[in-house]
């Protein structure tokens, strides 16, 4: 979740990096660094500075301690794995004679044996990073003569883990070397100048070309070439695309967080979710799925893998896919699946859930899926990132960029993209008559409305959120489909406004959390549409329990449903929809609360503590 920026070309190097590292910050960090190569005298040195703390603090430094003229530099953003967020272990990182700088993505895993040789032959590491040990190791190549092109080949071949290297030599200006083994690295490509980035955001104010680059290979980017090698100095190529988002994109648009804005950007990115992904007729065209009919026919069971947010999508998934098919559907932490020996078979479709596509425990999870035989799907939002690229098959999610590290439009867009999996199942299986899928896809095609229907009663949720402000406990249940949006709605609350939630199955408090309920206590209950008489009544049921105990109801109930009005202390209405596609309405309440209470608590919306936009470590 580190934020990498390279630049070589005819511009100031200083802000280029800068400002790229700045369209990076949502990706979560804890300190900042840039190294610069310094012609001015002819010989090079290399300038650098990085400081603990956000992008301001670097910058502050720089404004007292100015860097020299420099067209070559490289830029990083840190989240701390190895060794504290402080100034000695933010990153660049130098070699022994200050000839090489780096920065680095991931955790080299043999970093502590490497350390030890270096330590043994007189290095003296400044830092606790694994990535120091990197700047070593490519200095001595240099120095022994290789240029930083081979130099990084030769390191990475010693390396194990997962890492975005991204280097340059004092001695050599001209170039910016890169190597990527299982995390995110991608190269814009432009006119007289190209740039590193570890996403697109990185450049896309000066150029829209990008290439991304496969696993095991290194980039050496000039002012006017792009050269992709494997670790092993063959050739390779990088697969060049239009990024297709701008950058007012990824600004706030006027609201006071990315988060926000994409909560409020959902009915948009729902629409999206399902351009062109079914014909007027109700025929669902998923061209890119890449598995063939007749492979999907032969599926005899599905497991969906993911982590927090997408792990919760995978789970309001199950209920669609299993009763639109008729396959087994399994939900699996993706940290989880591959530890616990899942049985796996040609048959198995696993699905892997990710708005980044690079989240490493969904990444090894698909991994260990392949290498046991079974196709994966991947369900990701995020073009050219390694789990889709690792994948069978992929069904982009377009939700387009999502800044706020609190997923919103991303977890939305799944469930969308996974209700297209099933009725795209269930038409090929023949599991369910054409007019049926119709039928579902119609009111598919009104969740955009519906969507917007609850967002125009944000100005309630948030009086409702400033009522609670102080509160230091919430829970939230929720039955059936409803049931993974009390995970949801109680996972927002702790990411962003870092109080105790938790969601429940509303069938479960009988068997112990009841004795949670307490005076006062506010408890969201999501209530399924009345279609479905008895789970409807069991939550009527629910709710009386805990209202009789002293809990403050708040209530989420489709309109014109009027038994639950004596049993709500507060009422949000949502829109009549099927009961297995309410999730799409009834997460939005709950999104827009934990958005405003977090505001309201003086907190960092879209970039809460502790937390990054993607867990690229296990
Ligand atoms: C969601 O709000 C969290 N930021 C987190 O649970 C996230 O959903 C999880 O880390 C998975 O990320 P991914 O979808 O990018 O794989």
């Amino acid at each position: 979740m580190c934020g990498i920026v390279g630049y070589v070309g005819d511009k100031q190097a200083q802000g280029v990096v800068i400002e790229g590292l700045r369209r990076l910050e949502y990706r979560g960090y804890d300190s900042a660094g840039i190294a610069l190569v310094d012609t001015a005298d002819g010989d090079g040195r290399i300038a650098s500075d990085k400081r603990a703390g956000k992008l301001a603090n670097l910058e502050k430094a720089i404004g007292e301690a100015p860097l020299p003229s420099s067209t070559t530099g490289i830029g990083h953003t840190r989240w701390a794995t190895h060794g504290a967020p402080n100034d000695e272990n933010a990153h660049p990182h130098l070699g022994r004679v200050s000839r090489v700088a780096v920065v680095h993505n991931g955790i080299i895993e043999n970093f502590a044996l490497l350390r030890t040789e270096l330590e043994r032959a007189g290095h003296e590491m400044l830092s606790e990073t694994d990535t120091e040990i990197a700047a070593h190791l490519l200095e001595l190549e240099v120095q022994a003569g290789a240029d930083l092109t081979t130099a990084m080949q030769n390191v990475c071949r010693r390396l194990e883990g997962a890492f975005t290297l991204v280097a340059v030599d004092a001695e050599d200006p001209s170039r910016v070397v890169a190597a990527r083994r299982n995390s995110p690295l991608v190269v814009g490509v432009g006119e007289g100048e190209n740039f590193i980035g570890s996403d697109v955001a990185a450049f896309i104010e000066h150029t829209r070309e990008a290439m991304e680059l496969g696993q095991d290979q290194v980039v050496t980017i000039t002012r006017d070439r792009v050269e992709v090698t494997g670790f092993d100095g063959s050739p390779a190529e990088g697969q060049r695309y239009h990024v297709d988002w701008d950058l007012s994109a990824a600004e706030k648009d006027g609201y006071d967080w990315f988060m926000r804005k994409e909560i409020f950007e959902q009915p948009r990115a729902v629409a999206d979710a399902m351009l062109g992904r079914h014909d007027g007729s109700g025929k669902l065209q998923l061209d890119e799925v890449r598995l063939s009919e007749d492979e999907l026919r032969t599926v005899d069971k599905i497991i969906i893998v993911g982590c927090g947010t997408a792990n919760y999508a995978g789970l309001v998934a199950k209920y669609a896919i299993e009763h639109w098919t008729r396959i087994p559907c399994e939900v699996e932490l993706a940290h989880e699946f591959r530890y616990r020996d899942p049985i796996l078979t040609r048959d198995t479709l696993v699905v892997a859930m990710s708005q980044s596509g690079e989240t490493a425990d969904t990444l090894m999870a698909i991994r260990h899926a392949r290498a046991q035989g079974s196709r994966v799907l991947a369900i990701c939002n995020t073009n050219g990132s390694t789990i889709p690229r690792e994948s069978d098959a992929v069904i982009y999610t377009h939700a387009g960029p999502e800044i706020g590290v609190a997923s919103t439009k991303g977890f939305l867009t799944q469930l969308i993209a996974c209700y297209l999996l099933g009725l795209y199942l269930a038409q090929v299986r023949g599991t369910k008559f054409g007019d049926e899928i119709s039928q579902v896809l119609d009111e598919l095609s009104r969740m955009p409305e519906h969507v917007q229907e609850v967002l125009d009663q944000a100005e309630d949720v948030y009086a409702l959120a400033a009522q609670h402000a102080q509160t230091r406990s919430v829970l939230f249940l929720g039955r059936h489909a409803g049931f993974p949006i009390a995970l949801e709605g109680a996972l927002k609350l702790k990411e962003l406004a870092y109080i105790h939630a938790e969601g429940f199955a509303a069938g479960e408090l009988k068997h112990g959390p009841i004795a949670l309920i307490e005076d006062g206590l506010p408890v969201f209950c999501i209530v399924p549409p009345r279609g479905r008489d008895e789970l409807h009544q069991k939550m009527v049921s629910a709710i009386q329990e805990i209202r009789a105990r002293g809990a403050r109801t708040i209530v989420l109930a489709e309109e014109g449903d009027e038994s639950i009005t004596p049993y709500a202390d507060e009422l949000i209405r949502l829109p009549r929809v099927p009961t297995l596609l309410q999730p799409v309405v009834s997460v939005v309440p709950l999104q827009l609360f934990a958005c405003e209470l977090a505001t309201q608590m003086g907190h960092d919306v879209d970039q809460p503590r502790n937390l990054a936009k993607s867990v690229t470590v296990e």
